[in-house]
């Protein structure tokens, strides 16, 4: 039997505050596809957009399927502030790609480190993940310097086809082992959720 991958309620842990994450629902959607057609998310993003709210709806039903996959909105108090998704969860190797973005990155400037730092416990603790991967556009500066601000280290880059055969990308890869977060985790919280609150 394949494990159940999204928390039944919202998810938070001790030092997270008001924070939280939660299963992406089908009443997040109109809120998360004005996020995703946005110019700062779209250029961040590996698929070319834009697409339609059609499109987005086909997609969270196809997605809704998948034991694979696993998306969730991050927030904080009674805000929904981003998106962050677990992909290509191997229950054997134990291993996922996650990927994430803000809302609204420049309103929302901060929660970055606070999302990746609650994120990252999530998959390490609630999904068993052992190793989890990720890839940044080449040109996404606040990509590369944020995964290595989360201690994520960088295991190369790959030259990727983008879909609609267009012209293939350089993406830089990133690898965090579980490792490596039990040694990093309870400085994140520290830096990210403030003094005293790591547990
Ligand atoms: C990437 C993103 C999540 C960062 O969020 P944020 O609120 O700016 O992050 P924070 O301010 O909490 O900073 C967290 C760390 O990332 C680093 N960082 C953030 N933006 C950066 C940038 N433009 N260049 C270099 N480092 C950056 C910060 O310096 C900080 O490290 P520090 O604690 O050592 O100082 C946000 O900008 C975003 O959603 N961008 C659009 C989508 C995207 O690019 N997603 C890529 C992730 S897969």
């Amino acid at each position: 039997m394949v494990a159940r991958k999204h928390p039944e309620n919202r998810w938070t842990a001790p030092y997270a505050g008001v924070c939280w994450l939660t299963a992406l629902s089908v009443d997040d959607l109109e809120l998360v596809f004005g996020w995703r057609s946005s110019e700062a998310i779209q250029a961040s993003m590996f698929t070319l957009g834009p697409i339609t709210f059609a499109e987005h709806v086909e997609w969270f039903r196809r997605i809704s399927s998948r034991p694979t996959q696993c998306h969730l909105v991050y927030g904080c108090g009674d805000e929904s502030l981003g998106v962050v998704s677990f992909k290509a969860i191997d229950d054997v190797q134990r291993t996922c790609e996650w990927g994430l973005y803000l809302g609204n990155p420049i309103r929302s400037k901060g929660h970055g480190g606070r999302m990746g730092t609650l994120s990252l416990d999530f998959a390490f603790s609630h999904i068993a993940i052992d190793t989890v991967r990720a890839q940044a556009l080449e040109s996404n500066n606040a990509s590369i310097g944020y995964h290595a601000a989360m201690g994520f280290h960088e295991t190369g880059s790959v030259m990727k086809a983008r879909p609609g055969g267009r012209a293939e990308i350089s993406l830089r890869t990133f690898e965090m082992t579980r490792a490596q977060w039990d040694g990093i985790r309870e400085g994140l919280i520290r830096r990210y959720f403030g003094a005293g609150s790591a547990s």
